[in-house]
């Protein structure tokens, strides 16, 4: 008789099939522009219900302040720092601190991003450029390389959040999709290098969710309608939803997925022209 994964691990219990009871996850940008639910706050707080103990960090305290106080009242376990990704001393004084609070992480979710300045080539502030290219992709080099020395040698889950922008053309800045393309394959180059170590290293690209951060930037109705109406399903994403993801590619379930893109945008990624329409916000 061969030995099946049912012989392996307990299939039959939903938490216990997740394997992140008392796992260690680290979540940046986990707080969110304007209160609500943006993708870090929504990935940080599903980690938790299924038992992760959570490192909130944010260069904003009071918005990571603000996700640790959802997760403790729910009966969860968080901590929170401070700390700007995109600076290499920053990081690195808050990870510090973070080694000495959790030797061993289970998981990351390189979440931090921003908009960045708008443009095309020919007109993009070029300083503006730099530090979006920092805070978009040099912090994920940035804290994984922290946390990677942690995870070893039981392996690990890092998440890294892209965007259909990164998968698509059509975008009307440059800045953006750039970050998020570069987001994109770094997690592959990733998944690669660290296979062996057992950490796997998976991708999601959030199409047009709704998030406080869209709304910041001045969604209307109609554009929330444009945004639902060039999807599949005909339905509006929310953070949750990248949420989910997250935790997907955090657990158990996808213990044999590494080097993946994860779109989740309702189909929008792999829809026809014919029900597409301009990307905006994503
Ligand atoms: N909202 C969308 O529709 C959408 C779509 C696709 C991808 N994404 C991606 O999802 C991620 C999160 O987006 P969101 O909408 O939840 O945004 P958000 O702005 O609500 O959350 C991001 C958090 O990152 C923090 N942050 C920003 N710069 C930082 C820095 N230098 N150091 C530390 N923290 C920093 C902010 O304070 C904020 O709390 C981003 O990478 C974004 O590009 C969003």
């Amino acid at each position: 008789m061969f030995e099946t994964l049912a012989d392996q691990i307990d299939l039959s219990d939903g938490k216990a099939l997740l394997g992140l009871d008392g796992r260690v996850a680290v979540v940046t940008g986990a707080g969110s522009v304007l209160p609500g639910i943006g993708n870090g706050r929504a990935a940080a707080i599903l980690l938790a219900r299924a038992g992760a103990k959570l490192v909130l960090l944010d260069h904003d305290l009071a918005a990571a302040e603000h996700t640790r106080e959802i997760i403790e009242s729910e009966g969860g376990e968080a901590i929170s720092f401070a700390v700007d990704v995109a600076d290499t001393q920053d990081v690195a004084d808050v990870m510090a601190k973070v080694a000495a609070i959790h030797p061993r992480i289970d998981v990351l979710v390189n979440n931090v991003g921003i908009a960045g300045p708008g443009g095309h080539a020919d007109v993009v502030d070029t300083e503006k450029w730099d530090h979006a290219m920092a805070v978009n992709v040099k912090s994920v080099m940035l804290v994984s390389r922290h946390v990677i020395p942690l995870m070893r040698p039981e392996g690990g889950s890092i998440i890294n959040i892209s965007s259909g922008a990164g998968i698509r053309s059509g975008h009307p800045a440059l800045l953006y999709p750039t970050t998020k393309a570069a987001v994109l394959h770094m997690s592959r180059a990733m998944a690669a290098h660290h296979g062996e170590d057992g950490i796997r290293v998976n991708c999601v690209a959030p199409g047009a969710v709704n998030t406080p951060m869209v709304q910041s930037r001045g969604m209307d109705e109609h554009l929330r309608e444009l945004r639902v109406e060039r999807s599949l399903l005909k339905t509006e994403g929310y953070g949750w939803d990248t949420g989910m993801a997250v935790l997907f590619l955090a657990s158990r379930l996808s213990r044999w997925v590494t080097g993946i893109v994860l779109p989740v945008d309702a189909g929008y990624s792999t829809a026809s022209m014919a029900v597409a329409t301009p990307p905006r916000f994503d």
